[in-house]
């Protein structure tokens, strides 16, 4: 089994070690592992240029066109079983770096997108190398380890949940995950025992997890916080409404808002978590909703797409962007 660490922190700073502690539990548990320093690659951002769709469109594999240190880490993502990636907070939530991964690997390989897609080359006959490459399906689990220095928890609120976008459109199923705030009381990880040997555990977890199919580790949880999301386990709700029909903002779902004295519940139904975007069900969801967009768009286009580039005009001619000096 192989375990691939992503280290979205300085080498050999609090991040690093963390991960290196998970990574080196995972190993004494069977896995082989590999891990990725991000920060000293170029990983640009996504330019929402389509290219990645338009290559699976056209019967091939989901390729970005940038030129950038991408396809290495990719490749790597790919390649391994399992994923424990370790982060920074920067401004309440993880690097941009993260994010631009995400943005990068996670639509150009949702897992639901990428498994119908191959359904529909197979039932048309295709073999070999005109199917979808096979890592795309691959069933992985996924460890996640935030990092802050702040000691009060609200200056990592957005730090897990975050992180969580890297995952789940591509249904890396997080089984563990840890909130490791408080850096600048700790002075170093290394010298926080506890902090340490729990990093080595979630290591541990995420190899046991390996071969089990995920219709029977929907319940699989070995993160110290149940959280008040019982699919995602974070603590975030989105009151939308003003009333007690709440939601999860991170799986989408809704959920009552239950206040029991000063205790306060969400009870989300078994139906609402099985259409979590976490699960197969909720991403597959978000399939149905672009085919019911399709007609609509249609619809418009046809009473009105000959009036769109008269419309367009004023906003083309449209001055006052700041432009960049031309280099010399
Ligand atoms: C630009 C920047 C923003 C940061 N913002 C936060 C923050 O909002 N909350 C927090 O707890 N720590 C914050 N930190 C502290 C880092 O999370 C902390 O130093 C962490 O250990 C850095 O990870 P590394 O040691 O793996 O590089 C910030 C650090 C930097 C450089």
């Amino acid at each position: 089994m192989k375990v691939l660490g992503l280290n979205f922190g300085r080498a050999m700073k609090n991040s690093e070690l963390v991960l290196k502690a998970a990574l080196m539990g995972a190993e004494k548990a069977g896995a082989d592992v590999q891990f990725i320093r991000m920060m000293g690659l170029d990983i640009q951002h996504c330019t929402g240029c389509g290219s990645c769709s338009r290559g699976v469109a056209n019967g091939g594999n989901s390729v970005c066109c940038l030129k950038d240190d991408y396809a290495f880490v990719e490749n790597a993502m790919l390649d391994a079983d399992a994923w424990i990636v370790a982060a920074p907070v920067y401004v309440l939530g993880p690097t941009g770096q993260l994010k631009n991964l995400a943005d990068r690997f996670g639509p150009a390989h949702d897992q639901v997108g990428m498994d119908i897609e191959q359904k529909k080359r197979i039932a048309a006959g295709k073999t070999g190398d005109q199917l979808l490459d096979p890592r795309y399906l691959k069933q992985r689990y996924g460890g996640l380890i935030s990092i802050g220095g702040a000691f009060t928890p609200h200056w990592v609120s957005m730090g897990l949940a975050g992180m969580n976008l890297l995952m789940f459109p591509h249904q890396v199923r997080v089984v563990d995950q840890i909130d490791a705030f408080a850096m600048g009381t700790r002075v170093n990880p290394v010298l926080d025992d506890k902090l340490i040997a729990r990093c080595e555990q979630l290591g541990a977890n995420i190899v046991s997890m390996h071969g089990k199919p995920f219709s029977e580790t929907a319940r699989t949880w070995f993160g110290d916080d149940a959280g008040i999301c019982p699919v995602c386990h974070n603590r975030d709700i989105t009151i939308r409404y003003g009333t007690t029909r709440v939601e999860c903002p991170l799986c989408g779902i809704e959920g009552t808002l239950v206040v029991e004295g000063e205790k306060v519940r969400v009870e989300f139904s078994e139906e609402q978590q099985s259409h979590s975007r976490l699960r197969y069900e909720g991403l597959h969801d978000h399939q149905k909703e672009f085919e019911i967009m399709r007609p609509i768009q249609q619809k418009i286009i046809a009473e009105r797409g000959a009036e769109l580039p008269g419309l367009l005009q004023k906003y083309k001619d449209y001055g006052h962007e700041l432009k960049m000096p031309k280099k010399a």
